[in-house]
């Protein structure tokens, strides 16, 4: 895994940005997965801005999202399709047809699973696949557990996780359905390229397991240490517990350092 870091989250979220619209520009059809939580809300108001500046196209972009409430219909604004809606759908040039969010309303939970994982192969597979970080390590909505499910499937919550997303649900726990649909292990491995985003200091502690500890699905995070294109992108506080690098540089000096290389960056070197 390549670690990327960067002074803030608005740094980290121009910088993602950038490097999602040289993407779109050298690939027109690009297939994005995308998640929800708070972390990407920065990266999606870039996106949308260099939409707004003409230089973000997604006229034959596809999306998929990682996961849904189940019990939750699309139309309720505290389903995830309208937090996308909300974000970044309504704000750029996707067409509706090619924006998928699992159906937390379907009566058929495996057929729609199953259609799910069919969209992504008919779709050719997931060309970039943007991913958050659950404080517990869980990725989409594949929570720590003895085993990982592969493909798209029913789960359930965790406490912890019904807590993190209680801000959705005008900060009621209780409102915080108890099962969602998520890509399993294997769909999200499968993407060409993964860029996970974490900020803040409550994922600085998740953070150091998922980069430097075991393999385990005790945290599903951890699981990118065994793809071949995967990168880490974070800002100072979530690196926070990271040992220094070799050449001995505080967190903070390396930070800054990196996020300066960052700027200069060339989001057209990105390989898919
Ligand atoms: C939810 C989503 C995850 C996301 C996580 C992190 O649980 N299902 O896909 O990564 O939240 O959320 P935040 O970015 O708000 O910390």
């Amino acid at each position: 895994m390549r670690t990327r870091l960067f002074a803030s989250p608005g740094a980290l979220a121009r910088a993602l940005a950038g490097n999602i619209a040289s993407a779109l520009a050298a690939q027109g059809g690009l297939v994005l997965g995308l998640p929800t939580g708070r972390t990407p809300i920065p990266l999606y108001h870039e996106i949308v801005r260099l939409h707004r500046a003409g230089r973000a196209d997604f006229r034959h972009a596809t999306t998929f999202n990682l996961d849904e409430f189940l019990g939750v219909d699309p139309a309720d604004p505290h389903s995830y399709r309208a937090f996308m809606q909300r974000h970044l759908f309504d704000h750029v040039n996707l067409s509706p047809r090619r924006t998928h969010v699992l159906d937390g309303a379907t009566r058929d939970v495996e057929g729609e699973c199953v259609r799910y994982e069919r969209a992504i192969d008919r779709a050719g597979g997931i060309d970039l696949q943007i991913l958050g970080l659950g404080t517990n390590g869980h990725i989409g909505f594949n929570e720590p557990a003895r085993a990982l499910i592969a493909r798209t499937h029913v789960t359930r919550l965790t406490p912890a996780t019904r807590r993190a997303n209680a801000a959705i649900f005008d900060n009621r726990v209780s409102e915080v359905p108890r099962e969602a649909l998520s890509m399993g292990m294997a769909t999200i491995l499968r993407a060409r390229r993964i860029v996970l985003i974490a900020t803040g200091a409550a994922k600085a502690r998740c953070v150091e397991r998922m980069i430097e500890g075991p393999v385990t699905p005790r945290l599903p995070g951890s699981f990118l240490q065994l793809h071949r294109c995967a990168e880490i992108w974070l800002d100072r506080a979530a690196a926070a517990r990271l040992k220094p690098s070799r050449d001995g540089a505080s967190h903070p000096e390396r930070a800054g350092r990196l996020a300066r290389g960052a700027r200069g960056l060339r989001p057209s070197v990105i390989r898919l």
